[in-house]
C-alpha cells in the first residue's frame, strides 16, 4: 500500500524575497518529496505566502499599496526561485485566502466550544496619532537596565536584557514619534494553561507516530520541554497564549467580536490546511467537490502529515499548532522536522534580508542549480544543526564528487559503447556482476538514509560506491582496452558495466539531481529511474544514446562574481576618463566592447566620453589624497587587493580595489594615490572597503591590459582635498 502523506515547508513572511535560508528548506524538504514519490508513495507538497500581520501593513502603507496588492507582488516574484532550484511544490497559496479565513474561524469556534478560549483585559501602547495598538517591535525608548537609547519594545540589543514595552523609559512610536499612551483592550487567549493542554503536550511531544519514529526530534523536545515541564515547584512557564489583535490589523477577524482580529501566528501554520484545501479545489475543479475531498483526506487515518521548519520557530509548531489541531478535534502532526540555519561563509543571515548568497543572483550567474542542491544535501543530517556555505567547500565538493567521481563514470565509458558498439551494450563478466551486486546491495541502506533526511550520509555511501565503480575502471583502463587487438569483448563488457552502475547511482542521486537525473534518462534511454530500478539491469543488447556532457564544473571565476558586491554606477558617470577599477570588475566587464570591436575616433581608451555634467556634480565627490601604509593580497579572491590607507584623518582606512591582476603590493606600499573619501562604506565578502582609490585602465581589458593606479607629483600630503 503506498503511503498518502501531506509535507509543507514554513511558509515565507510576504515581506520579502527569498533568500538562500528559505532556499536550503526548501530543498531538505523537495528531496524528501521526491525520494517518497520514487517510493510509490502519495504526497501533497504545499506552501503558501504568510501574509498577515502589523508589519506587512505597515510596509505596504509605506509604498502606497493596500496589504493585499502588497502581498500579491512579493507573491508574484515567488516563481523564478522556486523554478529555478526545482523546488516542486504542488500549491501555493495565501494565509489571506478564502479558504484560509474560513478554516481559521472554524477551529477558533471549536476551540472556544471546548472551553479553551478566555478574555481578558489588558493594558497596552496605544499610539494616538495613528489610532492603533503598538506592536513591540513599533516601540521605542530607553532601555531599563542600561538606559541605551532608541531600544525596542521586547529586548535591548545593547546589554541583552528582555522586558515588555512597559518598561522603557521614555517610549515612543516608532511610527510616529508620538509618546504612547497605556489603554485597555480586552484580548482573547489560547488556554495553553488548561492543564488539559499540559497533560496533552507533555503526552505528544514525547509520542511515536505509527512508524515509530518520534513526533521531534530528541534535541528539539529537550529545548521545549523546559517550557512545558512543571519546575520544582510545580509551576510551568506554559501561560495562556495572546491570539488577538485590535483593528487596524491585516488578518482574520476574529468571529463575534467586532474589531478584534487573530493575531497572525494563529491563522499562519492553519495556512498549511488551507493550501492542501485549495490543492483538492484546483484539482477537483469546483470548490464543493474539492472541499470534500479534503475533509475526506484529513479524516482518513492513513494521511501522514509532515512540517520542514527551522529552529526559530519550534515552539509555535511544536506546542501551539499540535495543542489547536488537537483541541479542535482535528489530526496532529506526525511529526515535525526542524532542520538549523544556513550560515554563508560564517556570517549569520538576517532573518528577513539574508546576506551573502543571492539565490537569483546565483542562477542568473548560470550557476548550477543542483550544484546547490548537491551542495545542500552533502550538508545536511536529520537533526536540528546548523549548516555552513563555504565556497571552496562547494566546489571541491561538486567538482571532486559530482563531477569528477559520478558524472566522469559516464563520460569514460559511453563515448567507447557509441563508437564501438553502435550504442549497445554487451555481456558482463563475473568481475563486473560482482561489483554491480555492491551497489545494488546499499540499496535499502541509501532509502532509509533518504527517509531519515540523513541526507549526507546517503551521499557519501553513493560517492564510496562511485569510487568502488572508479577502481574498476582504474582496474581495466578502457582507454587501453581500446588501443589492444582482441580486446574488443573486454573493452564492451568493461563498458557495459560503466553504464549500469552510472544508472544505478544515477538513481540513489534523483531525489538530489532531478533534472540531471531526467537528462541521464533520456541518454540512457530507460523509464524514469527509481531505487527498485537497480534491481533490474538495462541488460545485453539495450542501445544508449549518444553520450551529451552532463554537467560543468564550478568555476572559481563564477563564486567570485556571486560574492563580489554589486557595482557602483553612479561614479562612472561622474568621473571623465576614471572608471571606477575598485569594486567593480563585474561592472568593467560587462562594459566591454564586443570582441575585436574596432577603436573608432572618438573613443579614447576604448570608451566614448560620458554626458556633461555640471562643476557641482564633480565636486560632491571628495577626492583626498592619501598614502598607501600596507598592501596586501586578499585571500580567496584572485582580483582584489586590500589597501591600508592613511588620508591624515588620524586613522586608517580599509579600502578593497579590483587591481590585483596588475599590480604587486610591494610596489604600491609607501606611494601616494587618490581615495575617493566620501563614498558609503560598503560591506564586501572580505570586509568593509571605506573608500575607492582612482586608477587608469582601458575599456577593452582583454586587448589592453593593465590598471594604473594614479599618484600625484612631489609634494602632495596625505589629506590634502584633489580639485
Ligand atoms: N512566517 C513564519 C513561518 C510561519 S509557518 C506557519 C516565518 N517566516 S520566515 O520567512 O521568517 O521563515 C521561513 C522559514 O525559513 C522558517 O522555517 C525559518 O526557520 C527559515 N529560515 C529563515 N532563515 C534561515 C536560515 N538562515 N537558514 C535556514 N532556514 C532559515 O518564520
Ligand atoms: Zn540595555
Amino acid at each position: 500500500m503506498p503511503r498518502q502523506l501531506f509535507v509543507t515547508t514554513a511558509l515565507p513572511y510576504a515581506n520579502g524575497n527569498f533568500h538562500i535560508g528559505h532556499i536550503m528548506e526548501y530543498i531538505q524538504a523537495d528531496i524528501w518529496v521526491r525520494y517518497q514519490r520514487m517510493m510509490g508513495n502519495v504526497v501533497h507538497f504545499v506552501c503558501a505566502d504568510d501574509a498577515h500581520g502589523a508589519p506587512i501593513m505597515i510596509a505596504a502603507e509605506k509604498v502606497g499599496k493596500t496589504p493585499q496588492q502588497f502581498v500579491a507582488d512579493i507573491a508574484a516574484g515567488r516563481k523564478p526561485y522556486l523554478d529555478g532550484f526545482h523546488i516542486g511544490f504542488d500549491n501555493w497559496h495565501s494565509t489571506d485566502g478564502a479558504e484560509n479565513h474560513a478554516l481559521a474561524q472554524a477551529i477558533y469556534r471549536d476551540l472556544k466550544a471546548n472551553g479553551l478560549i478566555a478574555t481578558r483585559v489588558i493594558a497596552q501602547f496605544f499610539d494616538t496619532e495613528k489610532n492603533m495598538f503598538l506592536p513591540d517591535r513599533f516601540i521605542k525608548g530607553e532601555c531599563p537596565k542600561c538606559g541605551a537609547k532608541d531600544q525596542y519594545g521586547d529586548n535591548c540589543e545593547v546589554c541583552g536584557a528582555v522586558y515588555s514595552p512597559t518598561e522603557l523609559k521614555n517610549p515612543y512610536s516608532a511610527l510616529t514619534g508620538v509618546t504612547p499612551v497605556l489603554r485597555d483592550s480586552e484580548h482573547y487567549f489560547f488556554k495553553l494553561s488548561d492543564p488539559r493542554c499540559a497533560a496533552f503536550l507533555e503526552k505528544w511531544t514525547q509520542g511515536s507516530n505509527a512508524r515509530g519514529q518520534t513526533h521531534l526530534q530528541s534535541e528539539v523536545y529537550n529545548k521545549i520541554k523546559e517550557w512545558l515541564l512543571p519546575d520544582e515547584n510545580g509551576k510551568r512557564d506554559l501561560g495562556d497564549w495572546d491570539i488577538s489583535r485590535d483593528a487596524p490589523y491585516f488578518g482574520i477577524e476574529i468571529p463575534d467580536a467586532p474589531g478584534k482580529y487573530f493575531y497572525v501566528w494563529l491563522d499562519a501554520p492553519i495556512g498549511y490546511l488551507a493550501s492542501l484545501e485549495n490543492r483538492f479545489v484546483k484539482l477537483a475543479g469546483d470548490a464543493e467537490t474539492g472541499s470534500q475531498a479534503y475533509h475526506a483526506f484529513m479524516a482518513d487515518p492513513a494521511t501522514e502529515q509532515y512540517h520542514f521548519i527551522g529552529k526559530d520557530i519550534i515552539t509555535f509548531h511544536t506546542l501551539f499548532w499540535p495543542a489547536m489541531l488537537h483541541f479542535s478535534g482535528r489530526k496532529t502532526p506526525n511529526a515535525v522536522f526542524v532542520h538549523g540555519f544556513l550560515t554563508v561563509n560564517s556570517e549569520k543571515m538576517s532573518k528577513s534580508r539574508g546576506t551573502g548568497l543571492d539565490p537569483l543572483k546565483y542562477l542568473s550567474l548560470g550557476m548550477n542549480p543542483e550544484w546547490l542542491r548537491y551542495y545542500i544535501a552533502a550538508k545536511l543530517n536529520g537533526r536540528n544543526e546548523d549548516v555552513e556555505f563555504s565556497p571552496e567547500d562547494f566546489m571541491a565538493r561538486v567538482n571532486s564528487d559530482l563531477v569528477g567521481k559520478y558524472i566522469n563514470i559516464a563520460s569514460r565509458a559511453a563515448g567507447f559503447i557509441a563508437k564501438r558498439f553502435d550504442g549497445r551494450l554487451g555481456e558482463i563478466t563475473a568481475d563486473g556482476s560482482a561489483l554491480l551486486t555492491l551497489l545494488r546491495a546499499q540499496r535499502l541502506a541509501i532509502e532509509e538514509l533518504f527517509e531519515d533526511r540523513e541526507y549526507a550520509k546517503a551521499l557519501r555511501e553513493t560517492m564510496l560506491l562511485a569510487d568502488r565503480v572508479n577502481e574498476y575502471v582504474d582496474a581495466n583502463k578502457p582507454w587501453e582496452l581500446a588501443k589492444q587487438a582482441g580486446m574488443d569483448a573486454r573493452l564492451h563488457d568493461v563498458c557495459t558495466v560503466c553504464i549500469e552502475a552510472f544508472a544505478m547511482l544515477t538513481a540513489y542521486l534523483k531525489p538530489v539531481l532531478p533534472m540531471l537525473a531526467s537528462q541521464v534518462e533520456g541518454f540512457l534511454a530507460v523509464a524514469p529511474l527509481s531505487f527498485a530500478s537497480v534491481e533490474q539491469e538495462l541488460g545485453t543488447g539495450h542501445r544508449i544514446g549518444s553520450y551529451q556532457h552532463l554537467m560543468q564544473r564550478v568555476d572559481i571565476k563564477q563564486l567570485e562574481a556571486l560574492f563580489e558586491a554589486p557595482a557602483v554606477a553612479e561614479p562612472e558617470k561622474l568621473l571623465p576618463g576614471g572608471e571606477p577599477v575598485a569594486h567593480t570588475v563585474g561592472a568593467v566587464a560587462s562594459s566591454l566592447p564586443p570582441e575585436g570591436a574596432v577603436l573608432a575616433l572618438g573613443r579614447p581608451g576604448g570608451e566614448a566620453i560620458a554626458g556633461p555634467i555640471g562643476i557641482e556634480d564633480f565636486s560632491k565627490i571628495d577626492l583626498r589624497i592619501a598614502r598607501i601604509v600596507n598592501c596586501e593580497p586578499v585571500e580567496g579572491s584572485t582580483k582584489l587587493l586590500r589597501l591600508t590607507l592613511d588620508a591624515g584623518e588620524g586613522r586608517t582606512r580599509n579600502v578593497f580595489s579590483g587591481i590585483a591582476g596588475s599590480c604587486k603590493p610591494a610596489d604600491l606600499i609607501g606611494k601616494l594615490t587618490v581615495l575617493v573619501a566620501n563614498l558609503a562604506p560598503r560591506k564586501m565578502k572580505f570586509g568593509i572597503s571605506e573608500g575607492m582609490v582612482l586608477a587608469a585602465s582601458h575599456a577593452d581589458e582583454i586587448a589592453n591590459p593593465g590598471i594604473y593606479v594614479l599618484e600625484p607629483t612631489d609634494g602632495a600630503q596625505p589629506g590634502m582635498r584633489v580639485h
